[in-house]
């Protein structure tokens, strides 16, 4: 006989699963139509938190502080697990597959540390692992790259993955607020992460990209060739500087498919005004997809936050449901692929190189990025005159290492007080 009642255990009542739980309650009618004539019940949930605040005071009756006892529950069927973080989310999440459970999650971590081998487990036991909300929250970018864009090989991949430093730069931009304020307020609205060094310094969004990267491309590829950095240095001086210029800086997930290798990428970057992603600002996500002959797409989207987040791990429980009786495995192919070094990749640059203010100091800083063969598109110096003045270059297409060669010269020059800045420049 089919099963008709579908349970539910959470792990990890944080800002995730409280809003799964929310929206499981909230929209029960609406949701359980997709599935009829199954139901959802919420059977179980976990934390390690005694003294967790569950706004439903009822709630408490399915409460435990035991994730193990929730996964050993022979009767729950799916395991939502959103405690974040490697472990013990790994651990856990093995078990319940290999106890024949489907497992949501929105974690982003797991998924690049061993999401491979979870896949492996999840087929061997027939049943699904799904991750919709462990990338851009609330954009359904996984079901669309996985089951929609299936006709034509993908190009390229860009993305404004991480929402707490949109949100943090688009502060420091149009409102003129210090980082941390603008991290406080991130953090106060339940975007950033337990640790907000991992959205700040990029690996969130590095996280996010190879996740993308291994859908978009079918590859089996190691993360930890993935250069990841993050805004720390990204100051108000240079989005100011490269508003001027026509530009706006965005913390930029990038991943391109070149043919014998990948290149892919998380870094600040200065974004021209009229790019599609120039304009996704606050919390928001955006992800442009290129390749095949559907035009440039562009998903934008709440890419943090409670609901968001449950919404789509909301979607993809329903999805499990309303394929309950006829397993199929979703990710079934992925090929071996190279990451580029990153030294080996090309942008055009901003660099912003503070020196002496004196005849001749152009001509020396210009001769070392000549015989690099770096050139420049413009030169601007910035400030008043003085001792000391800013010049900001932009630069052509030029090959990473050979850039970070001409730095290290030019930093050791007399005439140079410091390299202030180095952000890459996306083309349109
Ligand atoms: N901390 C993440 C972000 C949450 O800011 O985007 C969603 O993954």
């Amino acid at each position: 006989m089919k099963k008709e009642i579908i349970n539910i255990g959470i792990l990890g009542l944080g800002t995730v699963g409280q809003g799964t739980i929310k929206i499981l309650q909230e929209n029960k009618e609406f949701i359980e139509q997709k599935i009829y004539p199954k139901k959802i019940v919420l059977k179980k949930l976990a934390d390690k938190d005694k003294d967790k605040i569950l706004l439903d005071k009822n709630l408490y009756k399915i409460f435990t502080n035991s994730a193990q006892e929730v996964v050993a529950d022979p009767e729950i069927d799916i395991i939502v697990e959103t405690i974040g973080g490697f472990e013990p989310a790994k651990s856990l999440i093995m078990q319940a597959l290999n106890s024949g459970k489907h497992v949501v999650t929105a974690n982003k971590e797991v998924i690049a540390k061993a999401g491979y081998e979870i896949l492996d487990l999840a087929r061997e036991n027939k049943v699904n692992f799904l991750f919709e909300a462990s990338v851009a929250s609330g954009i359904p970018i996984i079901g669309a790259l996985s089951n929609s864009l299936t006709s034509y090989k993908l190009k390229e991949i860009m993305g404004i993955l991480n929402g707490t430093t949109n949100y943090i730069l688009t502060k420091m931009s149009e409102e003129g607020k210090d980082y941390e304020e603008a991290l406080k307020e991130s953090q106060e609205k339940g975007y950033a992460e337990a640790d907000p060094r991992k959205d700040i310094d990029g690996f969130d969004a590095f996280n996010k990209i190879f996740i993308l990267s291994a859908i978009a491309f079918r590859a089996k590829i190691d993360p930890n060739n993935i250069y990841y950095e993050g805004i720390r240095n990204i100051s108000k001086l240079d989005i100011g500087y490269a508003r001027e210029l026509g530009y706006t800086i965005k913390l930029l997930a990038l991943a391109r498919n070149t043919g014998p290798d990948l290149d892919i990428r998380v870094h600040p970057a200065l974004i021209p005004k009229r790019h599609a992603l120039a304009n996704i600002g606050g919390a928001y996500n955006g992800i442009l997809v290129r390749g095949g002959e559907f035009g440039d797409l562009t998903f934008s989207g709440l890419g943090a936050g409670a609901l968001p987040a449950g919404s789509m791990i909301v979607s993809d429980i329903v999805d499990i449901i309303k394929n309950y009786d006829n397993y199929n495995n979703r990710y079934n192919y992925f090929e071996k692929k190279k990451i580029r070094d990153f030294s080996q990749t090309y942008s055009p640059y901003y660099l912003r190189i503070r020196v002496k203010d004196r005849p001749g100091v152009l001509a020396e800083i210009a001769s070392v990025f000549a015989r690099k063969k770096v050139s420049f598109l413009s030169v601007i110096q910035k400030g008043e005159a003085g001792e000391v003045v800013d010049i900001v270059f932009l630069t052509h297409q030029a090959k990473e290492g050979s850039v970070q060669e001409a730095l290290k010269e030019v930093a050791r020059l007399e005439c140079v007080e410091k390299i202030c800045s180095t952000i890459r420049v996306v083309e349109i």
